[in-house]
């Protein structure tokens, strides 16, 4: 009960009844004091006029009081006549004063109010010895119709605003319960609701934003998901295959080779392992902006010519040629990080092209940015793989060649981000891939602070 009348419906109903009431009591006063008091003078207006009708018929024609009566008796008028004073006073139509009285029988006409619900005018007068009463009929006359109708008309448009107002605010509150309820589900974790309302307003609005809010976060936690079984499936593969290995060497029978070949696996799922951790815990403290970026100046070409020289071996073992034009550009940044973004890139490079490949590396200045590039001709990536390579865990070619942990353009995108640069690529599968990374200007930074 207590919750019925915080509900929005019934305050709202409440309130817009309130309303109506009111104005309808405020519009009967004024109706009342102003057209009923035209109204009620114009029927003294026609009393007056009748007993001095009578007057003038009986008076003048000489005609008998009763008959003239009689002949002017009307339609919504009654008209009753006294014999004498007392008759008069005794009949108690109206409260009869001492002055009326004195008034009446030096020949006026007076106009009083008869005893009656509601009060209506009464008119006497005194003609040829007798008391001539005039009053309306007490049921049918212009007063009371006139009283009615405003009530009718009031009270019509009481019910029926009434009703209209329940109509309205069902409209209004409807959305607003379904999306109060819709809330509820979303808070519980069932995100897939989805509030059906057609309409441009406020509150289409409201359902249209909460549509879009509960399909975000259904996305989040199916990232969130996604990210947790990715990550215990990445670490599940290599953990069995220690085991297996680790077990198999158990057995005594193993000739020495099989030993060594059984050992070299578990070394490698064991880096495996140990460069997912690191690889994770990079991203996540990227994520969560732990660490403070320190933000120095340094020379980036220098920086990009010492991670060619550090992965040296692997490209110089795959006989790619390495093609490097790199200009002279200083960077404030973190330079920890950055450093990783070449590495990664490096590597991928070296990683998806075989062997007599042709890698380039380009860094130049250009419309105050800096621009790095670097191109390969090796396996490409198709154009469906291409929009998803910067996402955790994607890895485009599924073969069990690649024992990358698909983390490491994650990690690309996110440094390049927080220096307030952007990374893109463009690939042809077969043919090769080139990666660009775009970074604000430094010397222009520096002018203009
Ligand atoms: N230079 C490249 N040429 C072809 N494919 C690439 C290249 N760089 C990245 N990729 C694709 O993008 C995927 C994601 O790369 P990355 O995040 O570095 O993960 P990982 O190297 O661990 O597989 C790779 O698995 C690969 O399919
Ligand atoms: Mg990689």
């Amino acid at each position: 009960m207590k919750k019925l009348l915080y509900s929005i419906y019934v305050r709202f109903i409440f309130l817009f009844i309130g309303i109506l009431i009111i104005s309808a009591v405020l519009s009967l006063g004024i109706v009342t004091v102003f057209q009923l008091e035209d109204v009620k003078g114009m029927v003294q207006k026609q009393l007056e006029d009748k007993v001095s009708a009578i007057d003038a018929l009986s008076q003048e024609r000489d005609i008998p009081l009763k008959e003239a009566v009689q002949y002017l008796e009307g339609k919504e008028l009654t008209i009753r006549v006294y014999e004498d004073r007392d008759e008069l006073v005794k009949a108690k139509r109206f409260s009869v004063l001492q002055e009326d009285l004195k008034q009446l029988e030096q020949g006026g006409v007076i106009t009083k109010e008869l005893n009656s619900t509601p009060p209506l005018p009464v008119s006497v007068g005194h003609i040829k010895g007798y008391y001539v009463m005039v009053h309306p009929d007490i049921d049918n006359n212009q007063i009371v119709r006139f009283q009615k109708t405003v009530q009718t008309v009031l009270l019509t448009a009481i019910v029926l605003g009434s009703l209209l107002i329940l109509l309205a605010v069902s409209m209004v509150v409807k959305p607003i319960k379904k999306i109060s309820k819709a809330s509820v589900e979303v808070a519980n974790g069932t995100f897939d609701v989805h509030i059906q309302h057609r309409g441009k307003d406020e509150i289409g609005e409201l359902v249209k934003n909460f549509n879009i809010m509960v399909q975000e976060l259904k996305a989040n936690e199916y990232l969130h998901k996604e990210f947790v079984s990715s990550v215990s499936h990445e670490f599940k593969t290599p953990l069995s295959s220690i085991n297996g290995f680790a077990s198999l060497l158990k057995t005594k029978d193993l000739s020495k080779k099989e030993k060594e070949e059984y050992i070299e696996i578990i070394i490698k799922e064991s880096n495996r392992l140990s460069n997912l951790s690191s690889n994770l815990l990079r991203l996540s403290k990227l994520d969560h902006q732990a660490i403070q970026h320190r933000r120095e100046v340094f020379q980036l070409d220098e920086q990009i010519r010492r991670v060619i020289l550090l992965l040296q071996d692997s490209w110089e073992n795959n006989h790619i040629q390495l093609q490097v034009d790199l200009d002279q550009v200083s960077f404030k940044g973190d330079e920890e990080l950055l450093q990783q973004v070449w590495i990664n890139l490096l590597v991928n490079a070296i990683k998806f092209t075989p062997e007599y490949g042709i890698i380039s590396i380009v860094l130049k200045k250009a419309h105050n940015r800096v621009l790095f590039s670097i191109s390969d001709n090796g396996i490409g990536v198709s154009e469906s793989d291409v929009k998803r390579i910067f996402e955790r865990f994607y890895k485009a070619d599924k073969s069990r060649s690649n024992h990358g942990t698909g983390l490491g353009l994650a990690i690309v995108k996110k440094i390049v981000e927080i220096h307030d640069g952007k990374v893109t690529v463009e690939s042809d599968l077969g043919k090769g891939s080139l990666f660009k990374v775009e970074l604000p200007d430094y010397e222009i930074k520096k002018i203009d602070s």
